[in-house]
């Protein structure tokens, strides 16, 4: 009910802004000499908030607007954002597998992978740190780094504004959203920032549960259970709506250390081999699995906390020593790590990976 009814309210937005649209070029002076045509203001919008989640972060210097997302979902689909046009944000981040790709390393425009795993998009609004190592402070500021980074999109900036405004579309819907006459990356950036504001995962089953609704079998129950408890221990660091407490991490996952992570930004040993708690929203689809990829099943994910964690890693998180046994394993039975695996899959949403709204336009 409540779905239908925020549709059919996201359509009469639509009438209106069309409506709206047509209005004020009638009342400007199209076509006279020297004359400009005014834009009209774009139509603002508010994201649709799942019940049980807390308010989000608003970007006050970007507010979402319906012809901003619209442009910024067209741009995230489009690889002219791409040196050879051939390779979109959505190539990597694909809505089937929630907004992530199935290769261990992404491979960029020039058939040369990266050196991490492609991150799921999901509830954005809600954080203030991105990528593995939280070295963008902003979707802003993340966009623009794909489009540079050699082994991604690998074109300039330059580059892109040219094509845009030589596009036979863009100009116009840049125009309608931001009032430009020109597009330069601030405002692409800005476009592809609020189309990732609206990517909100809230309708698993798990939210069910979380609203009172009897949803689970016992395969399911039993692996929440391990999961909020000691025994399993997940819940210190996978935590909340978010199934993450947004913090910077070691869980033992290597030794010695490969990747840095949040260390690398920060310059600090303490911060060495430290990653971004991930969302475990939708994980059934995401593998593999990791900053690097490594793991390709959630059950070989929870054959390694339970029996493979690196206690020597530096700056190992106290969590994962303590939920440690002597002999260094959680010793987790084999019906309580397909119970762990079960639980994760109530984290799936489907709507949100068949959500019209998000596919791509082009
Ligand atoms: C070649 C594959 C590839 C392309 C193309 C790509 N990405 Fe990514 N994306 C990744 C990888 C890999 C990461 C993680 C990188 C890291 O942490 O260093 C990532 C991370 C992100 C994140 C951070 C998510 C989080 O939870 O912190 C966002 C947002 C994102 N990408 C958006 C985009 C947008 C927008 C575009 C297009 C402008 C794009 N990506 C293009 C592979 C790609
Ligand atoms: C000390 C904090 C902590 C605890 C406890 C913890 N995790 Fe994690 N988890 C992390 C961090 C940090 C990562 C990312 C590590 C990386 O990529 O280097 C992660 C990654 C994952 C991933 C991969 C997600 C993805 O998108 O790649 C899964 C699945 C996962 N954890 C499940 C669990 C389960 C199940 C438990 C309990 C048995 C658990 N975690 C306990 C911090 C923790």
């Amino acid at each position: 009910m409540e779905r239908a009814y925020l549709s059919s309210w996201f359509v009469i937005l639509i009438v209106l802004a069309v409506s709206f649209t047509a209005c004020q070029k009638d009342e400007h002076f199209a076509g006279e000499p020297g004359v400009r045509e005014a834009v009209p203001e774009p139509t603002p919008i508010s994201l649709e908030i799942p019940v049980g989640f807390p308010s989000h972060i608003v970007a006050s210097n970007n507010p979402l607007t319906l012809e901003g997302v619209e442009l910024g979902r067209k741009l995230f689909h489009d690889p002219i954002l791409s040196k050879n046009n051939q390779q979109s944000c959505a190539s990597c981040h694909d809505q089937k597998i929630a907004f992530t790709d199935d290769a261990r390393f992404s491979i960029g425009v020039e058939g040369k992978p990266g050196t991490r795993n492609s991150m799921a998009l999901m509830n954005l609004a809600w954080r203030r740190n991105f990528f593995w190592d939280g070295r963008a402070n902003s979707l802003e500021e993340q966009a623009f780094d794909p489009i540079t980074d050699p082994l991604e999109m690998n074109t300039t900036w330059p580059e892109v504004e040219q094509k845009l405004n030589d596009h036979p579309e863009y100009p116009e819907l840049f125009r309608l959203a931001f009032g430009v006459d020109e597009i330069d990356s601030n405002v692409v950036v800005k476009a592809i920032a609020q189309f990732e504001r609206t990517l909100i995962s809230g309708n698993s089953k798990f939210d069910k549960h979380l609203q009172g609704q009897n949803v689970f079998n016992d395969l399911e129950r039993e692996g929440f259970e391990l999961f909020v408890s000691e025994e399993g221990d997940c819940f210190h660091c996978h935590n909340g709506v978010f199934m993450s407490d947004n913090t910077f991490r070691n869980n033992g996952l290597q030794f010695p250390i490969e990747d840095e992570g949040l260390g690398a930004v920060t310059g600090r040993d303490r911060d060495k081999g430290k990653f971004i708690v991930p969302t475990l929203r939708n994980v059934e689809f995401t593998a593999p699995y990791m900053h690097d990829g490594r793991f390709e099943t959630l059950r070989e994910v929870v054959d390694f906390y339970s029996d493979n964690v690196n206690q020597n890693s530096p700056n190992v998180d106290p969590v994962m020593l303590k939920v440690n046994r002597p002999g260094g394993s959680l010793g987790l039975t084999d019906r309580q790590k397909d119970a762990l695996v079960a639980f994760m899959k109530t984290l799936s949403d489907e709507e949100f990976l068949n959500d019209p709204r998000f596919s791509n336009p082009h």
